[in-house]
């Protein structure tokens, strides 16, 4: 039987539409919650994002700032930046998006956003608060959107072997922290996989969830799937596709076809785990303002 298409569009829409009372409770008290965004250079899937993301704070009826910068910016520059959304009191949430250009120190610029206004979790504060069950830290948005759409398709995390593939600060090692908490979505067994894991496969095929975040078009395979395994792609990669309008389309890290056979559960990409992240931003944003 082909797995169930976990659908995170759906979920997605219902969590922004929990989230309106909570928005329309801050209004009322003076407070409408603002994002910034800074994109720096001229990447388009960055500014795909970027586009979405001031989209989706609109609906939400939230503020939303977007800054953009040309791609030889000065580190300087950026970070003054930073430093004037800082201060700015219309301002609850500021994202950098990532990646920057390579003459800039990343690190430098996350570390000097507010860990009060670094709605992405990625200062070193919200980092250690998240691995410590911390729940004033932000949670970085697409491990924390993959933890809620676990949980609200009912998939039981606890006591499960979750297998991450990839290390990355931005999903999987903080997936692996929100996993591994004491709490609903969390008490699971956790497997970090990576460039250097020995036979990744025999590994992969341990998984009751498997995670991959490793961004290389169609890396899993089914045969890397463990029969009746709940599979979340966190991959979106453009390939070339002179049949489509934009000449590429969007695909995963998994293999759809093959793991929609194997797997029990499956995301599809476009459609999955995408609309869950810019969400969970807008509720770090709603929690920003809150606190
Ligand atoms: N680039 C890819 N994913 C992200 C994200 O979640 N936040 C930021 N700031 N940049 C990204």
């Amino acid at each position: 039987m082909p797995a169930k298409i976990i659908d995170g569009t759906a979920v997605a829409r219902a969590m922004r539409e929990e989230l309106g009372p909570r928005i329309a409770e801050l209004k009322a008290r003076g407070i409408t919650p603002g994002l910034a965004a800074v994109l720096v250079g001229d990447d388009p899937a960055s500014h795909a994002y970027v586009r979405m993301k001031g989209r989706a704070c609109e609906e939400a009826g939230m503020y939303s700032e977007t800054i953009k910068l040309p791609a030889d910016t000065p580190e300087d520059k950026l970070l003054e930046l930073v430093d004037r959304l800082n201060a700015d009191p219309k301002i609850h949430g500021i994202l950098v998006q990532l990646p920057l250009p390579k003459h800039i120190n990343t690190n430098r610029v996350l570390h000097r956003i507010l860990p009060s206004k670094d709605v992405d979790g990625f200062h070193p504060e919200n980092v250690g608060k998240v691995s410590i069950g911390d729940p004033t830290g932000f949670r970085p948005a697409t491990p924390y959107g993959v933890q809620q759409l676990l949980l609200r398709s009912g998939i039981e995390t606890k006591g499960a072997h979750a297998v991450i593939v990839g290390r990355s600060n931005i999903v999987g090692r903080p997936m692996a922290s929100l996993l591994l908490q004491d709490g609903p979505g969390g008490n699971a067994t956790v497997t970090v996989c990576h460039s250097r894991t020995r036979d990744l496969p025999s590994v992969t095929r341990l998984a009751d969830i498997l995670i991959v975040a490793i961004g290389k078009p169609k890396f899993v395979t089914g045969d890397m799937i463990r029969p009746g395994a709940v599979v979340i792609d966190v991959g979106v990669n453009r390939v070339e596709d002179p049949s489509t309008e934009k000449g590429y389309r969007l695909v995963g890290d998994v293999d759809f076809e093959a793991g929609v056979e194997v797997a029990s559960a499956i995301t599809p990409v476009p459609g999955g785990v995408g609309p869950m992240t810019i969400t969970m931003l807008l509720y770090n944003t709603v929690q920003a303002a809150s606190q």
